[in-house]
């Protein structure tokens, strides 16, 4: 297993009115390729924060990341966004699917602003595989939480990241739900070779992972 990203003591503060805060103090980790990595920790440790430092969505205060071999911590926003949208896939708690947009519309547009050819039926075979074939036409408010979490996760995936990055993907659904999604995540990054990040409260699922990160007050202990 070869690298894939690594963080070097990191630090990040969050600057507010009246204080700095430090979220983040020090960290460092390797996450290889095909390795899955749970982040645990209390409400408030700083697991967010961390995943949005390896999206590339929060700038460390100080501190390197190294993804695929090369610094990308003083990264414009716009190179960031490039290798967060073509190598990156984030998935959140919430879905943020767009409500105008069918299931199909939301994932292949993904596709289709990066001229991947065939959005439409690469978008359709990849819900089918997340047993949605019968709602790719419903639009998010048609549809129950699991089933927009999996639409959100095709969306993710569908230009086949190197990382998948999943911010307690299944807080919002039942166990068996849960269960479903997580396979899926699970099986698609073993087919594919994807790294994957899973912050998650849920023990069982943690220890499914390759690896467990325990964070605390900002730090890995
Ligand atoms: N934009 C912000 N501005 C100021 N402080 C923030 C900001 N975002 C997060 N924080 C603070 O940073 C700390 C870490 O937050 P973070 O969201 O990373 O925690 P978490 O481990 O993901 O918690 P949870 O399990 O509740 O999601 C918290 O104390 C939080 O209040
Ligand atoms: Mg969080």
């Amino acid at each position: 297993m070869s690298d894939l990203l690594e963080l070097q003591d990191i630090h990040l503060n969050y600057k507010t009115e009246s204080t700095a805060v430090e979220v983040i103090r020090g960290v460092s980790l390797k996450i290889n390729s095909n390795e899955s990595v749970a982040i645990v920790g209390k409400s408030g440790s700083g697991k967010t924060s961390l995943i949005m430092l390896i999206a590339g969505l929060e700038r460390p205060n100080s501190g390197k990341i190294i993804f695929e071999g090369e610094d990308i911590s003083q990264y414009s926003e716009d190179r960031l966004a490039d290798i967060r949208k073509r190598k990156i896939g984030i998935v959140f708690q919430s879905f943020y699917l767009i409500p105008n947009y069918t299931a199909l519309e939301n994932v292949s547009l993904v596709l289709e602003i990066n001229k991947v050819p065939d959005a439409k039926k690469k978008s359709m075979e990849l819900l089918e595989q997340f047993g949605l074939k019968d709602r790719i036409n419903h639009f998010p408010s048609q549809l129950s939480g699991g089933e927009q979490q999996r639409v959100a996760i095709a969306r993710s995936i569908v230009l086949n990241p190197k990382l998948i990055l999943a911010d307690e993907p299944s807080g919002n659904l039942d166990s068996e739900n849960s269960k479903l999604i997580m396979s899926l995540l699970f099986k698609y990054c073993k087919q594919n070779g994807s790294s994957l990040v899973l912050v998650t409260h849920d023990q069982m699922l943690a220890k499914e992972c390759d690896r467990i990160i325990e964070i605390k007050d900002g730090k890995i202990i």
